[in-house]
């Protein structure tokens, strides 16, 4: 099956439309022999009638069959009613022969943040389980589920990002196409693809790049997926179908690490101090290498949380490394952080181990960053390293989270995740969001911590810790109910 992506043409005026692009693309679709092509959103600037009859007569010369969503900028002003009118359906499913692509819209009225509501993520959910025989099964959604690199501010993102992105791993969806942030770029989760085509037509390139568009091949070995851009570059990327999901052979075991955040240590009752104790005597019988907290230490930087916070920690020995939050930094944090715990960026290595701390908060302000000069350091160690198992641990998430309203909250989560996957970092720890989550993004096992021991957690299972266990061939990750020290896996992945 052939397939051609593209997105963003924001028909319109030519102040934001380049018209000759797009009309070469559309001779690109005609002229190949594809099955189908998509179509991802922003098909006009404004929402306006006008764009809309662009956007119309343009998408009328494409001689395959198309299947088309709206963008945030054609629900502009109402537009999403014309879209109807000019262009289709907002939402859809298309059978074609062993494939099922569906197709959903995420746009909200005046907004740029997407989102998909309760009663079109149930359909979305539905459509998955009565397709769920397909042989390739295909998700079209204008915003971005991941952070997108090269995109500037994390922002504008699908707020149950978190709860797609589970939603889809679950039900083996093979393609997740999507448009929005200009920039191109592809990811692998698991099994499924998730491509960016960024902008066919649109002025609004990012970082002087050009117009792009993606074309798709796909059989039963092989996910081909190319980005073409304008100037004659083409990225060739190929995703091998059917892989090994059941280990038998896990090897020797080299490491194990509990990895702990949100514990908010405090006289507050917002710390279940009874949870703790339990999940102590849990640590004490799991005997691990290395505790890493992954932030939220105290619930406030002040002197008497930070003196429960040690005096709690001293019941442990083990050896233990530490990433603030900010609540662990505001007020006097930062001082009692350096005094209490040491260094920002604290590390752990041996000969074949390296957990490397990434201090992400900002004084007052749930919003976390990295920065360009501190991500540079940090990528420039990593691929120094010796170790042949490099991990990178930090308090903010920088894939979404299920069960929590995504909002951003690491600025450069972008440019980060796709740093980290390329330099092949083998572990990315985080501890926010109040619920765990784990996956492999690339060849990066990612792994999310709720909190151990705060009122705040949201997780059906209960608060938590998780145990990584890291075998020769292996990673297993589960996680442990702090007060019952029940176990249940989150995952097992091959190590590169
Ligand atoms: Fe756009
Ligand atoms: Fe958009």
């Amino acid at each position: 099956m052939k397939i051609f992506h593209f997105s963003d043409i924001h028909a319109g005026s030519d102040k934001h439309f380049r018209k000759e692009n797009l009309l070469y693309i559309i001779d690109e679709i005609n002229n190949g022999d594809y099955d189908l092509a998509i179509f991802t959103g922003d098909a006009t600037n404004e929402g306006q009638r006008h764009e809309y009859e662009i956007a119309k007569e343009m998408l009328d010369k494409i001689e395959c069959p198309l299947i088309s969503i709206p963008g945030n900028h054609d629900a502009r002003s109402g537009g999403i009613a014309l879209f109807e009118e000019y262009i289709g359906p907002q939402n859809g499913i298309y059978e074609h022969g062993d494939a099922v692509v569906i197709s959903v819209n995420s746009a909200v009225g005046d907004s740029n943040d997407g989102r998909i509501g309760r009663a079109k993520f149930n359909r979305l959910k539905k459509a998955l389980n009565d397709h769920s025989e397909k042989e390739i099964k295909i998700l079209a959604i204008h915003h971005h589920i991941l952070p997108t690199p090269m995109s500037g501010r994390e922002r504008n993102v699908l707020a149950n990002a978190g709860d797609v992105l589970d939603l889809i791993q679950k039900a083996d969806v093979d393609l997740v196409v999507s448009g929005h942030r200009h920039y191109p770029n592809v990811y692998e989760v698991e099994d499924t693809v998730y491509i960016n085509a960024g902008t066919a037509s649109s002025v609004k390139t990012r970082y002087g790049d050009v117009n792009s568009y993606c074309t798709i091949e796909i059989n039963d070995k092989i996910k081909k997926v190319i980005t073409k851009r304008l100037n004659g570059e083409d990225t060739v990327r190929k995703y091998s179908r059917n892989r090994k999901r059941v280990f038998s052979e896990f090897g020797k075991k080299e490491f194990r690490a509990i990895q702990l955040s949100n514990t908010y240590f405090s006289e507050s009752n917002s710390f279940l101090a009874q949870h703790y104790e339990e999940a102590v005597k849990s640590i004490r019988m799991l005997d691990p290498d290395l505790l890493i907290h992954c932030g939220g230490i105290v619930k406030e930087g002040i002197p008497r949380d930070y003196n429960i916070a040690i005096s709690e920690l001293n019941k442990l020995d083990f050896p233990m490394v530490f990433t603030p939050a900010a609540r662990d930094i505001n007020y006097l944090g930062y001082q009692l952080f350096n005094q209490y715990f040491g260094e920002l960026d604290q590390k752990y290595n041996n000969e074949k181990m390296l957990f490397q701390g990434l201090s992400t908060p900002q004084y007052d302000s749930s919003v976390g960053v990295v920065g360009e000069t501190e991500r540079k350091l940090l990528l420039e160690s990593l691929n120094e390293a010796p170790q042949e198992f490099r991990s990178v641990y930090l308090h903010h998430n920088i894939i979404p989270i299920p069960r929590s309203r995504e909002k951003g909250l690491l600025e450069d989560a972008g440019d980060l995740l796709r740093e980290l996957v390329d330099a092949e970092i083998d572990l990315v720890l985080t501890g926010t969001s109040y619920h765990p989550y784990a996956t492999k993004v690339g060849g990066t096992v990612i792994v999310n911590v709720n909190s151990m021991s705060s009122v705040y957690q949201r997780s059906r299972f209960g608060n938590s810790f998780n145990v990584i266990d890291i075998y020769e061939k292996v990673i297993v990750v589960s996680e442990v109910n702090a007060l019952w020290g029940k176990k249940r896996l989150l995952g097992i992945w091959e190590r590169a």
